[in-house]
């Protein structure tokens, strides 16, 4: 199984032109992956949850059908005075599967290596699933500190019954700049990723993320032990998302 995931991040999209060039696209392609090769998750603003989940159950589209919803983010929190929050409670209370965590534009705001296991721990409570991203960003890669860097945020995320369900590794420096890491960077990340996975039993799949775009999905899936990419502003267009999940084989 591989797994793509569009994060809308707060961008306004057209939900109805999105839904009709996504099935569109899927309609037209010869061989797109069936939903038990390729699952595609869809990180929507709140907002647009609701509409988003009612297209879904009411499609005749069976791609479009089995798009699952998480959120992009989560509290760390159970209940209270957290103004502007949402508890992974209300989260499933409403049908979402489960949330981003750790995306480095949330770390970049305050949430530490604590805050992000704390909200790992919160989603675990009520039995929905993370999407863990962890990243380096340019100076730490240029000093030579990644892999110290990046096992960190592993080691501080991976301990009692906490563990990602999904992980993202998105170097900071490649997100949203069009930037591309180039594969040998990406493969020594993900086989020290999978090393550690390996050694704590955890099995879970390794994504990448970081300006992905149908130019560039097939030689990031080429890399060994990459399992999917999660995508931010090539996933606003219907039809280049559907682009990106029509190269990606199982
Ligand atoms: P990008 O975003 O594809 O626009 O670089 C990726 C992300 O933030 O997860």
């Amino acid at each position: 199984m591989k797994y793509l995931i569009a994060n809308w991040k707060m961008n306004s999209v057209d939900l109805d032109s999105w839904e009709n060039n996504f099935i569109n696209y899927v309609n037209s392609s010869k061989s797109f992956p069936k939903p038990h090769e390729l699952k595609i998750v869809l990180c929507s603003n709140l907002y647009d949850f609701y509409v988003l989940s009612e297209k879904i159950k009411n499609s005749k589209n069976d791609i479009f059908k089995n798009i699952t919803l998480y959120a992009q983010d989560v509290s760390q929190h159970e209940e209270g005075a957290f103004t502007g929050q949402v508890s992974s409670k209300f989260l499933k209370s409403v049908g979402l599967k489960g949330s981003i965590i750790g995306h480095s534009e949330l770390r970049e705001n305050g949430d530490d290596d604590e805050i992000v296991f704390e909200k790992g721990a919160k989603l675990k409570e009520e039995g929905i699933s993370n999407i863990f991203c962890i990243g380096e960003s340019l100076k730490i890669l240029e000093s030579n500190k990644k892999k110290s860097f990046l096992l960190n945020q592993l080691t501080a995320f991976c301990k009692k019954n906490v563990f990602p369900d999904l992980l993202a590794y998105e170097p900071i420096w490649a997100i949203g700049t069009g930037k591309e890491a180039d594969p040998e960077n990406i493969a020594s990340a993900v086989s020290m990723i999978i090393e550690f996975l390996e050694k704590k039993k955890i099995n879970c799949p390794v994504l990448y993320g970081g300006s992905v775009s149908s130019r560039n999905i097939l030689e990031i899936m080429s890399v060994s032990g990459i399992d999917g990419c999660l995508v931010g502003n090539s996933s606003l267009d219907g039809e280049q998302f559907a682009n990106i999940a029509s190269k990606i084989k199982s």
